[in-house]
């Protein structure tokens, strides 16, 4: 059998509430659905919310991984389609930024982890270290851009800043809550304009999700708006982001 190539991919973004968790966990979804097993590591570590979408209520997180108190098998709870999720914790400050010695807890965990497919991180937005710790140790890096100027200019913030301290020269756009694919155009060269005056970096444009209102009422009722509205326009265009990601 062949095996798994355990790509991690950190998912990141500069503003907030512009669709990280929500993409994470519907794409992980869609990879069940082909056969791809991938887990998912809430590292919005001071606010988890993954377990929400999935309507779960994990018995342990990270902080007791952290605290050595359980190994990572031991806090991993399976989602639908075979999704594993790796929780988080709600308000815990001190997990905000964790020291080396907390990292490399962590880090050696991962390598624990059985044969997958994916490790989806998801993180908080800006660029706390945590994010910036992230970043550095995934293969691949994506960066979620909605159309709101705010969300435009504070990726390129998270993009310059994540260059510049981890030396990341490749990074992934996806562009989330836009009309059209020429809207998700525009935003994407918009951010290629500032980036090739001022940043050694390549921008690679992976996909767009339409802004659809499929996504919020399912949100709203805690479930995954690809197994509840497979037709929506949203739930297409993450299926084919997906196909992109495994081809
Ligand atoms: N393509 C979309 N169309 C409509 N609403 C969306 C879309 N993507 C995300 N949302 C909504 O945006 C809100 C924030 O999403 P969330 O995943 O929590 O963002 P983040 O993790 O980046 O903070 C949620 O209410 C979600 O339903
Ligand atoms: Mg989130």
């Amino acid at each position: 059998m062949e095996q798994k190539k355990k790509r991690t991919i950190t998912i990141t973004s500069g503003k907030g509430g512009v669709g990280k968790s929500s993409i994470v966990s519907n794409m992980a979804y869609i990879l069940g659905t082909m056969n791809k097993l991938t887990y998912i590591l809430d590292a919005d570590l001071s606010l988890g919310n993954i377990d929400i979408m999935f309507g779960m209520f994990p018995k342990y997180n990270i902080k007791d991984l952290i605290e050595g108190k359980k190994r990572i098998g031991e806090i991993v709870v399976e989602g639908p389609c075979g999704i594993r999720v790796i929780p988080a914790t709600s308000g815990v400050a001190e997990l905000s930024n964790l020291s080396m010695e907390e990292r490399n807890i962590l880090f050696s965990s991962f390598q624990e982890l059985p044969e997958h497919d994916f490790l989806f991180v998801d993180t908080s937005a800006g660029i706390s270290s945590n994010v910036v710790y992230f970043n550095a140790i995934s293969q691949d890096i994506f960066i979620i851009v909605t159309p709101d100027p705010a969300s435009i200019t504070d990726s390129y913030a998270v993009i310059k800043v994540l260059h510049k301290r981890t030396g990341r020269k490749d990074f992934n756009i996806l562009i989330n809550m836009v009309k059209d694919e020429q809207e998700a155009l525009d935003i994407y060269k918009n951010i290629l304009l500032v980036t090739d005056r001022f940043l050694d970096v390549y921008l690679n444009f992976f996909g767009f999700i339409p802004a659809d209102a499929q996504v919020n009422a399912a949100t709203r009722k805690q479930k995954l708006w690809v197994e509840r509205s497979p037709e929506a326009p949203a739930a297409k265009a993450l299926q084919k982001i997906c196909e992109r990601l495994v081809s």
